[in-house]
């Protein structure tokens, strides 16, 4: 069977990890690829890590992987962190949280020593700003932080799962607002996190250490 993007990506990556390291685990369908292919060296090459998940999907699936799993309160360290994206301009900066996981990601691969984007080349965009992006929010009065967030020009709608608002693995709401597009990512970045309410954008500035892209098959690896 042809290996998809996402996975050749996710699979270059794996081969990153080494004996011994505290890995950050990022989350959604590339990074699930990542895992079981480390699941596979794990067996196969008895390789030994402590990983750190970033959400509890991730964390799930570790677990059934037999993937050993530590946490902060053990580990104040990561020696490697992987995760995949939403989105990636040119600058490498990335747009994440379509799986709702962006505090615990931002969290995670920020308190690595290295951290790998993985995705297919489908991620790649000149600017952000097509996927909506992901705030997440206290519950408590969401109704007017919205309406802040709708002043700083995106139009927003709060993300439902199953016809209940979903709730994050934090137990916040995530808001989802579609800006025409995001020029300056930093700028937008901050002045989303100063409302009163908001918790964190899914924007993620200048933490990006190797993008590994896969495209057609074809595997790339780009440093900032
Ligand atoms: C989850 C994320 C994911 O990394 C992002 O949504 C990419 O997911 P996938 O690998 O399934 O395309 O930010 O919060």
């Amino acid at each position: 069977m042809e290996l998809s993007d996402k996975q050749l990506a996710a699979e270059k990556a794996a081969e990153q990890v080494k004996d011994g390291m505290v890995l950050g685990i990022g989350s959604g369908s590339t990074v699930n690829y990542m895992l079981q292919k480390l699941a596979e060296r794990i067996e196969t090459e008895g390789i030994q890590i402590k990983g750190i998940p970033s959400s509890k999907k991730t964390e799930k699936l570790a677990n059934e992987l037999g993937i050993s799993l530590t946490t902060f309160a053990e580990h104040h360290h990561i020696d490697l962190a992987i995760d995949g994206a939403d989105e990636i301009d040119e600058h490498f900066q990335l747009a994440k949280g379509g799986g709702g996981s962006l505090v615990r990601e931002k969290m995670v691969d920020s308190h690595a020593d290295y951290f790998i984007v993985i995705a297919g080349a489908d991620k790649l965009v000149k600017r952000l700003g097509a996927f909506p992006l992901p705030v997440e929010v206290i519950p408590f009065g969401w109704e007017v932080t919205e309406k802040k967030l709708q002043e700083l020009g995106c139009q927003t709608t709060l993300r439902y799962q199953e016809e209940k608002p979903f709730v994050s693995d934090n137990g916040n709401y995530i808001i989802d607002c579609q800006f025409k597009s995001i020029e300056e990512p930093e700028n937008v970045h901050k002045e989303i996190k100063a409302l009163l309410g908001v918790v964190e954008t899914g924007i993620f500035i200048n933490m990006v250490n190797e993008v590994i892209i896969s495209e057609n098959g074809k595997i790339k690896v780009v440093k900032p």
